[in-house]
């Protein structure tokens, strides 16, 4: 099985699997300059938390390439403004922010400013084969949690393609896969994008799991029918109490997989995990075009003149996560111990 690689960086530009033309087309978006990023971006060419985070990485050091660097404040300033452009290209995923920080970090404390693309690039590099190993190991914890027998439902698309590599809740799937437990798999089709009918369908063919496409609204369905036994989904940002930012519709299976006595986990590195935000009350949560929502497949459904809202995510309290899978380990209530030792704490096993 070939992996898929959703991200490659040729030396000059980034090459990135187009999201918007998949399953019908494979096509390439090439990215030569940090703005070709922040379009690739807005466009939902690339997608996904972890894989917005490394992308944010590979524009920032794009940018520092491609900024005069004679005099060394106005460099830096010039940076900063370039990354504030890229991380505000999406506001709901952290890992954007995480990884710009970082990459400007490092820029501040290199004394000698000809030496910075060069670092900042081996940065965007480690951090893209970084999060494919945390995805491996969210994968490991996670394997346990999915059962062997029974059904697994997941939303939106979490798998290599949203990712470095590997995937999140769709490697904990995988991971149980691979591990030889067998069980039905479900995903939502995730309108208006269609990441799980187009991005999710696709992947779980090419990795060889069957799996079972379903309407977002017949969650419930098979929730209150016992066909699902446990769900997982991914997360775009999750605050300092627990509180999940995840595609708009996760917050409805929560609430039913509460309702139905079946388990809710999220899988996401620490890297999302965001201890500036007390809740997810203060989560910005992204509004996008109309048009996603007025018409299917470039075809208009909805009549001219109506009156619109797609939130493209939503925000589920803690009280419904029954555990937030993680690179470091399943950590439990209460989230806001859990998590601020997962972000900041020594050992894996202190956790
Ligand atoms: O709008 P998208 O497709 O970027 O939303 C993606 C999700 O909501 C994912 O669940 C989340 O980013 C985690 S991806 C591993």
């Amino acid at each position: 099985m070939t992996e898929v690689q959703a991200i490659e960086w040729t030396g000059r530009k980034l090459r990135l699997l187009d999201q918007t033309k998949l399953p019908v087309e494979t096509a390439v978006f090439e990215a030569g300059q940090y703005r070709d990023v922040v379009r690739a971006v807005k466009d939902m060419r690339v997608r996904g938390a972890p894989a917005l985070g490394v992308v944010a990485a590979y524009g920032v050091a794009m940018a520092a390439r491609d900024i005069p660097r004679d005099e060394r404040s106005s460099f830096l300033t010039r940076l900063e403004e370039a990354g504030r452009e890229i991380e505000s290209a999406r506001p709901t995923a952290v890992n954007m922010t995480w990884a710009v920080r970082r990459l400007l970090d490092l820029a501040e404390a290199e004394s000698d400013v000809s030496a910075v693309p060069g670092r900042l690039l081996d940065e965007a590099r480690a951090m893209q084969e970084e999060d494919e190993e945390v995805n491996r190991r969210i994968g490991g914890f996670g394997s346990e949690i999915v059962p062997d027998g029974g059904g697994v439902l997941t939303h939106c698309n979490t798998g290599a393609l949203a990712t470095a590599g590997y995937g999140t809740a769709l490697g904990v799937i995988r991971a149980g896969w691979e591990k030889g437990k067998r069980f039905q798999v479900f995903h939502t089709e995730t309108r208006p994008f269609l990441q799980g009918a187009r991005l999710t369908a696709w992947e779980l063919v090419q990795l060889g799991i069957p799996s079972t496409l379903i309407v977002d609204s017949s969650a419930g369905v098979l929730l209150n029918q016992g066909e699902v036994s446990c769900v997982v989904v991914g997360a775009d940002r999750i605050a300092a109490n627990g509180d999940v930012a995840n595609k708009v519709g996760t917050y409805t299976l929560a609430v039913l997989s509460k309702e139905n006595g079946v388990p809710f986990y999220v899988a996401a590195p620490t890297s999302t995990v965001d201890l500036s935000l007390p809740s997810g009350a203060e989560i910005p949560i992204e509004e996008r075009r109309a048009e996603e929502v007025t018409s299917f497949g470039g075809v208009r459904t909805a009549p001219e003149g109506i009156g619109v809202r797609n939130p493209s995510f939503d925000v589920t309290p803690h009280r419904y996560v029954g555990g937030i899978i993680t690179e470091v380990g399943i950590l439990k209530e209460p989230y806001t111990e859990s998590l601020a030792r997962a972000v900041t704490g020594p050992r894996g096993d202190e956790r």
